[in-house]
C-alpha cells in the first residue's frame, strides 16, 4: 500500500478506532474469551467489546500458532482489515541464546552484536514476531542497577556502535522481508542513570552531559534506521519521560528527524499520575500525547479518554492521525497488509531454533565476551590430561543464558563444556548437590564442607571454583546495595586455597561485582558473565587454552560499592589526587583509592603484548600510529584503544573519552603497526545539538586499557582541523 491509501485508510477511522489502533495489549486481551480471564491488575486493560478489534499491537506473544490463531480471529473482526502486530522483547537470542549485552560489549566487536541480532530475527520472524524492543542504549555506570547488563556499558561510543549494529542485525536489509523484524531502541532516555541505582527512580542528568555521553546511542540507532523508539519510564531533570516534549519532540523528531513510531514503557502513561504530573487517566493521557507518545503500552488511558480530549481540543485530531498513520506504516513495511502471517512457520520453528549453525555462532560469539582479570603465575590456561577440581554454585548450573531469555531457560553447564572436551573423568566435581545451590533473592548457598572439599579434591592441582550471582537476581527490577560474592562462596574460594590448590575462580554475573575479597585468594580470576546457550562449551574452550581470552571491560569494576559510580570518562577536578602525595584536600577518599579495582578496556590474554613508537603525523589527515608486539608465548588478540583529552576549551570536558580502537591478532614475537585515521568528530564535543571543535593542545593516550596508555600530544590548528575527513558519527553532517 502507498502512503496515500493509509492516508485513506486513517480518514475512514473513527477517533476511538485509531485511539485503539495505538493502544498495546497483552495477548490474554485478545480472542474470543478475552475478558472473562482478565483478573487482578489485568482487570484495568479490559477494553469496549466495540474497541477490541481496533486495537492495534500484542506484546509478547511469541510462538508461530500462537499468533496465527491470534492474527485470524482478529481479522475476522476488524472491519479494516488492519492486522496486529506483535512486539516482543528479543533481547540477547530469541531460541538460540547470545551472551547478555554487557558481556558482547566487552568483545569490543559490534559486528558480533550484528550477527547476534540477526540470528535472533531469523529465529523469531518464524514464530511472528514483528518488532523487537531491543537494543537498549542505554549508558549505564552504576553497577547496583540490575539492567546494566542489558547496556553496553559506560562509554558513549561503545554503546552506540553496538546499538547500531544491533539494529542492521534485526532489520537486515529491508524490514519487509520475512526473516527480518523491527528495532525499537530504548529506553529513551537516561533510563541507565537511576539515582542510587535504584530500579525506575529519577535521573538527574545535566545538559551537556546528556548530549555528550547518553544520548549519542540513542540516535546511532535512530540513525541506523530503527523504526520504533520506547520512551523510558524515568523523570529526568524533573521532568517525566512519559511526558517529556523536549526532549521526544525537539530533539528525537525535530533535530534527530526520527519518523517512526513512538511507544512507550509498561503501563508508563497511567504512572503519571504516581509521578504526580497527572491527577486522572485523561490528564496522563494528554500530557503524554502532547509529549510526543504515540503507542501507549499496557494500559489504555488514551482509549478511556482520547476522545474526550479531542473534542475539548486537548489533543489535536492530527496528533492522533499522525500517531495512527505511523502505526499503519510500520506495518505496511513489515508486509502485513499484504501477508498478515508475514514469516509464520511450524516447520521453519523446528529447522531454524537452535539449529547448528545458529548454535556454532553462539559459541563463537560466547568465546569472544569473558575477561580474564586475574593470571599469577600462569594459572590458566589448564594444562592437557590434567585432573581438574570444579567447585561451587555454578560448576553445574544450566542456568547460565542470563536475564531477558524468554525463548529458553537453559544452556551447556560449565561441567558439561568441560567434560565434552576433556571427559568427565578428569573433573572432580562438588557442586550445588553437597553445597547448596544458589538461591535468588541473594541468598547463599550452604556453609562450604570442607572434609568433603578435600575428599573430592584430593587428585588436583587446580580447582575451578564457579562462583556469582543468581540470574535472578539481575535484570529489570533486581537493584541491589550489596555487590560482593555472598559470605559462604567468599568463604569457599578461601577454603580451596587453604587446601593449597590453585585457585580459578570463574564469575558469573550480570553487573561488575566487587571481587577485591576474594583475589589475594585466587590465582586467576575469569569473568564469564552469562553467556547463553554455549555458555559452557565456550568456557571450556577459555580454561583448557584452544583460544586465549581477548575481552574488554566495558564497564569499570568498583573497589567498593562506595565507590560507585565509577568510571573512566569522568569530568577532571581543580585538585586532582597527586600519585605519592597524599594532601587531605585533593578530590580522594580517605580510606579507598580513586581508582577502579579493573578500570574500562582492561583484560589480559594468555600472553602479553607491549606497546611502543607512538607517533602522530599530520599529512592533510591526522594519522596516529602505534607498535604492538606479542612478547608472550601464545597467540593471542589484542585491542587497542586510542583516548584524547582536550586540554583547555570553553567547557569543563572528561579526563579521557574513547575514539577509536583495533583488535590486533598476533602470533608470539609478531609486531603489527596499527594506525588510526583521527576524523574531526573525534577532536569536538556537542553542544547545544552540534559538534564544536576548539583549537588547542590535544592528548592522544593509546594503550591495552583506559590506565595504561602511550601518550603523545599536539596542537591543532583550524586550518588543520579542516583538512580532516567527517566521520559517520558527526552530528553536524
Ligand atoms: C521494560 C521494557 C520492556 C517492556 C515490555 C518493561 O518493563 O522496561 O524494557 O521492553 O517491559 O516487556
Amino acid at each position: 500500500m502507498n502512503n496515500d491509501k493509509l492516508r485513506e485508510l486513517v480518514a475512514k477511522m473513527s477517533v476511538r478506532e485509531k485511539l485503539a489502533q495505538l493502544t498495546q495489549l497483552t495477548p490474554i486481551c485478545f480472542g474470543n474469551d478475552a475478558f472473562t480471564q482478565l483478573t487482578g491488575p489485568d482487570a484495568g486493560l479490559r477494553v469496549d467489546k466495540d474497541d477490541q478489534p481496533h486495537v492495534g499491537s500484542v506484546l509478547n506473544c511469541i510462538g508461530a500458532e500462537k499468533v496465527r490463531v491470534i492474527q485470524r480471529e482478529h481479522l475476522n473482526r476488524n472491519k479494516y482489515n488492519i492486522p496486529l502486530i506483535f512486539m516482543a522483547d528479543i533481547i540477547h537470542g530469541f531460541k538460540t541464546i547470545f551472551p547478555i549485552p554487557l558481556a558482547v560489549g566487552c568483545s569490543f566487536s559490534p559486528q558480533l552484536a550484528q550477527k547476534a541480532a540477526r540470528i535472533a530475527a531469523v529465529e523469531s520472524a518464524v514464530s511472528g514476531v514483528h518488532v523487537t524492543f531491543s537494543p537498549m542504549a542505554d549508558l549505564v555506570r552504576d553497577a547496583r542497577w540490575g539492567r546494566v547488563l542489558e547496556s553496553y556499558g559506560e562509554d558513549p561510543m561503545i554503546n552506540a556502535r553496538f546499538a547500531e549494529q544491533n539494529v542492521i542485525g534485526y532489520q537486515g536489509e529491508s524490514i519487509h522481508n520475512e526473516n527480518s523484524i523491527a528495532a525499537c531502541v530504548k529506553h529513551f532516555a537516561g533510563y541507565g542513570a537511576p539515582e542510587g541505582g535504584r530500579e525506575y527512580s529519577n535521573a538527574e542528568i545535566s545538559e551537556g552531559t546528556l548530549e555528550q555521553m547518553y544520548l549519542p546511542s540513542y540516535k546511532a540507532a535512530v540513525d541506523a534506521g530503527a523504526k520504533l523508539v520506547m520512551i523510558s519510564f524515568n523523570t529526568i531533570n524533573r521532568v517525566p519521560m512519559t511526558a517529556n516534549a523536549s526532549l521526544v519532540k525537539s530533539k528525537l523528531r525535530n533535530d534527530w528527524k526520527f519518523d517512526g513510531c513512538v511507544i512507550s514503557d509498561y503501563n508508563a502513561v497511567g504512572e503519571l499520575m504516581a509521578h504526580g504530573i497527572a491527577k486522572n487517566g485523561a490528564e496522563a493521557a494528554e500530557r503524554a500525547i502532547n509529549g510526543g507518545m504515540e503507542i501507549e503500552m499496557m494500559s489504555t488511558h488514551f482509549l478511556a479518554n482520547g476522545e474526550e480530549l479531542v473534542n475539548n481540543k486537548k489533543i489535536s485530531l492530527q496528533q492522533l492521525d499522525d500517531a495512527t498513520l505511523n502505526v499503519l506504516k510500520l506495518k505496511n513495511d513489515l508486509g502485513l497488509f499484504e501477508n498478515p502471517y508475514r514469516g509464520i512457520s511450524e516447520e521453519k520453528e523446528k529447522e531454524l531454533h537452535l539449529c547448528q549453525k545458529h548454535i556454532k555462532v553462539a559459541r563463537d560469539i560466547a568465546i569472544k565476551c569473558p575477561v580474564l582479570l586475574q593470571n599469577n603465575n600462569q594459572a590458566l590456561p589448564i594444562g592437557e590430561n590434567e585432573k581438574i577440581g570444579l567447585v561451587g554454585p555454578f560448576a553445574k548450573s544450566r542456568h547460565v543464558l542470563g536475564a531477558w531469555s524468554a525463548g529458553n531457560t537453559e544452556g551447556v553447564s560449565l561441567m558439561e563444556g568441560l567434560a565434552s572436551q576433556i571427559g568427565a573423568d578428569k573433573l572432580c566435581v562438588a557442586s550445588t548437590e553437597e553445597l547448596g545451590s544458589l538461591l535468588e533473592g541473594c541468598q547463599d548457598i550452604a556453609m562450604p564442607n570442607i572434609t568433603l572439599l578435600k575428599r573430592k579434591l584430593a587428585g588436583c592441582k587446580r580447582v575451578i571454583v564457579a562462583v556469582g550471582e543468581n540470574q535472578n537476581d539481575t535484570g529489570e527490577g533486581a537493584s541491589k546495595t550489596d555487590l560482593h560474592l555472598t559470605q559462604n562462596q567468599m568463604k569457599l574460594v578461601s577454603e580451596v586455597k587453604a587446601l593449597g590448590k590453585v585457585v580459578i575462580a570463574v564469575v558469573f554475573s550480570a553487573r561488575p561485582l566487587v571481587l577485591q575479597p576474594i583475589l589475594e585468594n585466587c590465582d586467576a580470576v575469569l569473568q564469564a558473565w552469562f553467556l547463553g546457550s554455549e555458555s559452557g562449551n565456550a568456557l571450556a574452550d577459555l580454561l583448557l587454552g584452544n583460544i586465549s581470552p581477548s575481552g574488554k571491560l566495558c564497564m569499570s569494576f568498583p573497589q567498593c560499592e562506595g565507590q560507585i559510580p565509577v568510571y573512566y570518562n569522568h569530568m577532571r577536578t581543580g585538585r586532582p589526587q597527586q600519585a605519592g602525595n597524599a594532601t587531605r584536600y585533593a578530590s580522594r577518599y580517605i580510606d579507598c583509592p580513586n581508582e577502579p579495582l579493573f578500570p574500562f578496556g582492561y583484560g589480559l590474554t594468555y600472553s602479553e603484548c607491549s606497546l611502543q613508537n607512538l607517533k602522530l603525523e599530520f599529512d592533510k589527515q591526522l594519522r596516529l600510529s602505534v607498535e604492538i608486539t606479542n612478547i608472550g608465548s601464545r597467540k593471542c588478540t589484542e585491542t587497542v584503544q586510542v583516548y584524547i583529552m582536550h586540554h583547555t576549551a570553553s567547557i569543563a570536558l572528561p579526563a579521557k573519552e574513547l575514539k577509536d580502537f583495533a583488535q590486533a591478532e598476533l602470533n608470539p614475537g609478531q609486531t603489527q603497526t596499527v594506525s588510526f585515521n583521527i576524523t574531526q568528530q573525534m577532536l569536538t564535543y556537542i553542544l547545544n545539538g552540534k559538534n564544536v571543535f576548539e583549537t588547542g593542545k590535544f592528548s592522544f593516550m593509546v594503550g591495552t586499557n583506559s590506565e595504561n596508555c602511550l601518550h603523545a600530544e599536539t596542537n591543532i590548528s583550524q586550518e588543520q582541523y579542516e583538512c580532516m575527513e567527517r566521520s559517520q558519527y558527526d552530528i553536524n553532517t
